[in-house]
């Protein structure tokens, strides 16, 4: 495991006026979730996630040495609204990376998905952002790209950006079965996935293409004081151990009932919390019995998980794909806002992409 201080950049800095680069990170869903947090975006509770695939952030920085400072953009239009979170992050990462003091930040950002498809975007601008400073770092040091570093700076900017650099399957926290892990940076777990999880697909049901009603850092405040925290504190490592297990011996069976109960939990969490307040809509709940139902009568393992939002993700093996497909146009679509939904799939993390 990494200390914390072996993130404080020590080498010699060369001098160079400019510095370009461009890099994509995906999105991740969380099996085992991370909900409440303390200190410096430290988590409660080890968690677990697919890396997406399709649904990416673009980022394209360019750093001019001068006064520090950044504009940042999206499809090539200013967006002031971005600027408190990216304040935020610069901030924060400055004591571990101290030379981006002496650069402006020209930073240009795009999604692969929908902009209001309510997708959370910040694990993956995070995560390719942070892969834009690890690069500029590495060309300033001429030391090797450091995705450990890439990992735990993004964790700085939003807590689940940290499982979106490397890997395919990846914990974060601190989880005594789990050799390496740290509530610093992710780990890459992809050797553990037994070949029935590979290529998984998650299909993005977009249920309710609105806004968040409640931001991230306040339903992570929630679990303060939350009645039934203890019990969700040790539950979490446990489901994660189980969990491991399954996905190493490709027990598909113990794989959805861990994942569909996690994600219940989660919305159980903010049921439960003061204020409560329920993400979930009528037709998040359709679809959760339809799937139910399908499953029972195919005997195709296909299961949910949910984010902190309506939209579901339909999880399920490559091998059904064909049928799986047929029954989301069949059936489920008519549950999505304009029928719309994303197919996406395992990926592998973040990667620099040539000008
Ligand atoms: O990274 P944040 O602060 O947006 O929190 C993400 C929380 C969940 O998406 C609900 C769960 C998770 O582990 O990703």
């Amino acid at each position: 495991m990494i200390l914390e201080t072996e993130f404080i950049l020590q080498q010699e800095i060369k001098e160079i006026t400019s510095l370009t680069t461009t890099w994509q990170a995906p999105s991740n869903i969380a099996l085992v979730k991370y909900w409440g947090k303390h200190g410096m975006q430290l988590p409660a509770n080890p968690s677990i996630s697919f890396t997406l695939n399709a649904c990416r952030t673009i980022t394209t920085v360019n750093a001019v040495k001068g006064e520090h400072g950044f504009k940042i953009s999206y499809e090539g239009v200013e967006k002031p609204d971005f600027a408190p979170k990216i304040k935020a992050f610069f901030e924060r990462i400055s004591s571990y990376s101290p030379w981006i003091k002496n650069y402006f930040f020209n930073i240009d950002t795009r999604n692969t998905f929908p902009h209001s498809s309510g997708i959370a975007s910040s694990a993956s601008s995070m995560a390719a952002l942070s892969a834009c400073i690890i690069d500029f770092e590495s060309q300033l040091t001429g030391l090797d790209l450091d995705y450990d570093k890439m990992s735990f700076l993004s964790r700085l900017g939003s807590g689940s950006a940290c499982r979106s650099l490397q890997g395919q399957l990846v914990v974060w926290g601190e989880h005594d079965d789990t050799v390496g892990s740290s509530n610093l940076y992710g780990v890459d777990q992809t050797k553990l996935l037994h070949p029935t999880f590979q290529n998984y697909h998650d299909t993005i049901l977009l249920v309710d293409k609105g806004q968040k009603t409640v931001s991230s850092t306040v339903g992570h405040g929630l679990m303060n004081d939350h009645a039934f925290a203890k019990a969700r504190f040790q539950q979490a490592p446990q489901n994660l151990t189980l969990l491991k297990k399954a996905l190493q011996e490709g027990d598909i069976e113990t794989f959805i009932k861990i994942t569909e109960s996690e994600a219940l939990t989660l919305h159980a969490m903010m049921m439960t919390s003061h204020p409560y307040f329920i993400l979930m809509k009528p037709n998040t709940l359709r679809i959760i019995e339809e799937i139910w139902k399908y499953r029972k009568e195919t005997q195709i393992p296909v299961c949910f998980t949910l984010d902190a939002g309506a939209n579901v993700h339909l999880l399920y093996p490559n091998n059904h794909r064909t049928a799986v497909y047929e029954w989301i146009n069949e059936k489920l679509a008519v549950y999505c806002q304009n029928s719309q939904y994303i197919c996406d799939q395992i990926g592998s993390g973040a990667s620099k992409l040539l000008a």
